[in-house]
């Protein structure tokens, strides 16, 4: 019925690292091959938490874009834009919140642990309750069936599929639906239309699933309907209620955790991570001098590799061969420190070669950048007012 897209962002809230990349962006730069994909940048997102300063905001939707870019993340097969530049996000989030029950938003598991973490700055704001509000809306405006994201935002998924379903329960039913239906059924021609009553009816009294399948399929291919119609049909298909909204899944990263340099998971703020982009003088640098275990004071000190965040890069970035070098040669003290980093220098140099390439162009002309998201914001906003047209209509706001 609706194609299979997906749609993930990410808040500009400064430079990115090589967590985003293995977490985040090589799981995008995947699914941008199979899937029809949505990326955007959630700058009001970024401001649910830096209203105070939304100076850095501009800055880092930029150049996170290019990170993207950078990353692999192609237009030429998915649409990147700016979440502000396409203002029916809002307009859903506003039509959303009449009906979303306020303990939804305060039981969100990140809520109150954001609340606690980010406790310099003042997030009892009616903005900050309602961020899972707003990416909801992000989603399910695109009707997307899919959603990367991290593990963390799985509660927020969850959220966004009851908001689906009780907004199809409370304005699915369309006054005259029956009738509506039955006339669209009409519009499909004598044939067609006696196929999917037959179809309907398998499916409805008899639970055949494969008749809902071939309906459906019939649908897609009915040339001559308008959208509303076949929205009207796949509905009359399982019962009397219109889907406006379809529920999407989260798509976790397989991928585990990268660590920072100190051995905890990267993150800005921690001060351990390796951004994107770096040079490979500074990423030189930042390995050579990164803490190994306490127990090598000397060279000539054998060590223990499980209790050396040196080891945990190993693990994200060598083979089984040279793990075992480490491991045999730290316990041996036949390797030094700086011999073991050269291997994880060297392997993040090389992901991060191709990166530089890739952004080069963009930084040496800027309005290719630009010109890109304009792009994907045209796009984007046509599939949005689609759906808002349908959503406005459910709620008795279709007035012209
Ligand atoms: N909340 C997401 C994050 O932490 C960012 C985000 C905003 C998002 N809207 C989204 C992710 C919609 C996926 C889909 O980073
Ligand atoms: Fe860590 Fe390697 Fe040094 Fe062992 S040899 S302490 S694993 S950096």
């Amino acid at each position: 019925m609706y194609p299979d897209r997906v749609v993930s962002g990410m808040r500009p809230t400064g430079p990115m690292h090589l967590g985003h990349y293995h977490g985040a962006l090589k799981n995008w730069v995947r699914m941008q091959a199979e899937h029809p994909c949505l990326f955007f940048v959630a700058d009001w997102h970024a401001l649910t938490t830096h209203y105070d300063d939304p100076s850095i905001i501009e800055r880092a939707t930029w150049d996170m874009l290019v990170d993207w870019l950078a990353a692999g993340v192609d237009p030429s097969q998915a649409t990147l834009f700016i979440q502000s530049q396409v203002p029916e996000h809002a307009e859903l989030h506003l039509l959303l919140l009449m009906a979303t029950p306020l303990g939804w938003l305060e039981r969100v598991p990140t809520y109150k642990d954001q609340i606690d973490n980010l406790a310099q700055r003042d997030l009892a704001t009616y903005g900050f309750l309602g961020y899972p509000l707003l990416q909801a809306a992000d989603v399910l405006i695109y009707r997307a069936s899919a959603v990367p994201v991290g593990d963390d935002q799985v509660p927020h998924i969850e959220m966004m599929r009851e908001l689906a379903r009780r907004f199809n329960h409370l304005y699915g039913k369309e006054s005259g639906f029956e009738e509506k239906a039955n006339a669209a059924v009409k519009k499909l021609g004598s044939k067609r239309a006696k196929r999917y009553m037959e179809l309907r009816q398998d499916f409805q009294q008899e639970g055949k699933d494969g008749a809902l399948e071939q309906a459906r399929a019939m649908l897609d291919d009915a040339q001559s309907l308008s959208n509303i119609d076949r929205e009207r049909l796949f509905g009359y298909l399982e019962g009397s209620r219109k889907l406006i909204l379809v529920e999407p899944q989260a798509k976790l990263t397989t991928s585990p955790r990268l660590p920072g340099l100190d051995g905890r998971k990267m993150s800005k703020s921690y001060g351990n991570a390796i951004g994107l982009r770096e040079d490979k003088d500074s990423v030189t640098k930042k390995i050579r001098t990164m803490p190994t275990d306490p127990a090598r004071v000397r060279r000539s000190d054998p060590g223990d590799a499980g209790r050396c965040p040196v080891f945990q890069l190993h693990q994200a970035y060598s083979d089984n061969a040279t793990r075992a070098w480490v491991v045999q040669g730290c316990a041996s003290a036949a390797i030094g420190c700086i011999e073991c980093k050269q291997p994880v220098i060297d392997a993040i140099v090389a992901e991060q070669q191709p990166m530089h390439e890739r952004a080069q162009q963009y930084l040496d002309d800027p309005t290719l950048v630009r010109a890109i998201v304009a792009d994907g914001c045209d796009q984007a906003r046509k599939l949005a007012q689609e759906t808002m047209r349908d959503v406005r209509e459910a709620m008795g706001l279709g007035y012209l």
